[in-house]
């Protein structure tokens, strides 16, 4: 690998502040100056950028608590973004793996693993996504059976000429409700829920195939997944 592709990969230098550090001599490779940005790096070469030592990071996939007023995009809009609770070097390179709306909460992957995105997310591998709603209107007896049975039935969500994919809906409370669904539509459970004529107050992820929130985990703190975690998919 060329010393500033090096450089900009382990460090928030982009290609061409790299190449302005190595001209001010703040780069070393083995000890020794250098200022050539194009000079290949062997395996065992040492670099450090201002007497600090590098090394480049494997593939990174984290799980973030994401909190309420945080957006899952990749460009800066009106809300703070996913990546920018991540204080990580190159935190830019990271993509939600799916998305959650503004206002949900819960567990949100990270990654620049495209190939580990791409087998959370594949609708083939319908990876049971569950959620904790928290309704507007109670929602009990006869009008919850009737509910489950639609929710496992499929439902047509406005605009859309497909009805979902069986579901699971468990009532934890009056207006309290566990949905587990294994596709992913744009807001789709709370259009599920406007299907079944309620509305959801409050939205929050509890897991996503066998990966739960880790509860330790306050909203907005993050964590890197284990080995095992990242073997899940
Ligand atoms: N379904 C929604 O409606 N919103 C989310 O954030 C996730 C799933």
């Amino acid at each position: 690998m060329r010393l500033d592709r090096f450089l900009s990969e382990t460090t928030d230098l982009t290609r061409s502040l790299a190449k302005r550090a190595l001209a001010r001599g703040e780069v070393t490779v083995n000890d020794e100056r250098e200022s050539k940005a194009a000079r290949h790096l062997k395996d065992d070469d040492r670099v450090a950028w201002q007497d600090v030592p590098l090394a480049l990071v494997g593939l990174r996939h984290l799980m973030l608590h994401k909190p309420v007023g945080v957006e899952c995009t990749a460009r800066r809009g009106l809300y703070p973004r996913a990546v920018d609770l991540i204080e990580l070097p190159n935190a830019d390179r990271l993509q939600p793996v799916g998305r959650l709306d503004v206002e949900t909460t819960g567990l949100l992957l990270l990654t620049d693993d495209g190939q580990w995105s791409h087998r959370v997310t594949s609708p083939r591998r319908r990876c049971a996504k569950v959620y904790r709603a928290t309704l507007a209107r109670a929602l009990e007896g006869e009008a919850a059976e009737q509910a489950i049975q639609r929710v496992v039935d499929g439902l047509l969500l406005e605009g859309e000429d497909k009805p979902t994919q069986p579901a699971e809906l468990k009532m934890l409370g009056p207006k309290e409700a566990r949905l587990t669904v294994h596709e992913g539509r744009y807001h789709q459970v709370r259009r599920m829920f406007a299907a079944l004529g309620n509305h959801v107050d409050a939205l929050h992820r509890e897991s996503v195939g066998e990966l739960t929130l880790d509860a330790s985990l306050a909203p907005g703190e993050w964590r890197t997944l284990s080995d095992e975690e990242v073997a899940l998919f």
